[in-house]
């Protein structure tokens, strides 16, 4: 705590480079942003999965970009020693290259983020490339991308084929050629990782990646058992945060039926001679 120092674009590069991991997990509001400030962790993500963990929608399909910038200005406020990245919603960049620019323009100018993040392979090297070309620092996502998972039939691995692993690798190379900074990979065998971590430079942020890539990524709640909806293969419970929350709501109600709360230490005991009433 304290002696935190911010990580900037040059350096996901650089700790590629020297073969230094980090991490990324995610942050939707003031509070766990500052707690992650005050952790180890180097990045956060304001990602659009906010729409499942924080609004409980199903799909991360349904948030906006103004709820976005919304739940991005307190993370940046939370977190001034974590790299912040704003996450892009869907429908705010598959119009137009003009439309990409100015959605991600908002975010990098209403929260003060450091980089976006949008979904999309060789589809959406044009956009992005246009994009970094325009001066927006840019991060990838291949792999599993939530908000068109409906059209591979859900929340499923991806690259588990031959040809479906090439293609990955191949969306990896186009968005490194548009100029992304870095990518999330997201929920794919860790080979087709490791495989594209000997065709890509730019460093591979995995989340269900497996071992051979620069970052690990996962969600907060989930990493801490916050979150109870279901659990992805790829989660590790690093900590039982929603059991912790239920047994201290459990005892708070506990002592408020008992009367062991509020106690002495928890009233104001100064004595106020309160005058009698005048009727
Ligand atoms: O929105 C999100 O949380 C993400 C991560 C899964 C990388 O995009």
């Amino acid at each position: 705590m304290g002696d935190k120092k911010k990580m900037t674009i040059p350096d996901f590069q650089k700790y590629k480079d020297e073969g230094r991991k980090f991490c990324y997990v995610t942050a939707y509001d003031y509070t766990t942003a500052s707690i992650v400030d005050d952790s180890d962790v180097e990045v956060i993500l304001v990602g659009d999965s906010l729409s499942m963990i924080m609004l409980g929608n199903t799909t991360t399909v349904g948030v906006t970009l103004d709820d976005m910038i919304h739940h991005i200005k307190p993370v940046v406020k939370g977190a001034p020693n974590t790299f912040v990245i704003g996450d892009m919603p869907f429908g705010s960049y598959n119009v137009s290259k003009e439309q990409a620019i100015q959605s991600a323009n908002r975010i990098l100018m209403e929260t003060n983020c450091d980089c976006v993040k949008l979904e999309g392979g060789v589809n959406m090297a044009p956009t992005i490339e246009a994009m970094v070309k325009a001066g927006i620092p840019v991060m990838g996502h291949i792999g599993l991308t939530p908000q068109t998972a409906t059209n591979v039939g859900g929340f499923k691995v991806q690259g588990g084929t031959p040809e479906s692993a090439r293609q990955l690798i191949e969306d990896a190379k186009a968005l490194e050629r548009a100029g992304v900074f870095a990518l999330v990979l997201e929920c794919t065998p860790s080979v087709v990782a490791e495989q594209m971590a000997k065709e890509v430079h730019v460093p591979i942020l995995g989340i269900g990646a497996g071992p051979a890539v620069d970052c690990q990524v996962l969600v907060t709640q989930d990493l801490l058992d916050m979150y109870g909806d279901f659990k992805p293969k790829f989660v590790k419970h690093f900590a039982h945060i929603r059991k912790e929350m239920v047994d201290g709501l459990n005892l708070f109600h506990k002592e408020t039926l008992d009367g062991t709360f509020p106690d002495r230490d928890h009233s104001f005991n100064k004595k106020v001679e309160i005058p009698p009433a005048k009727d």
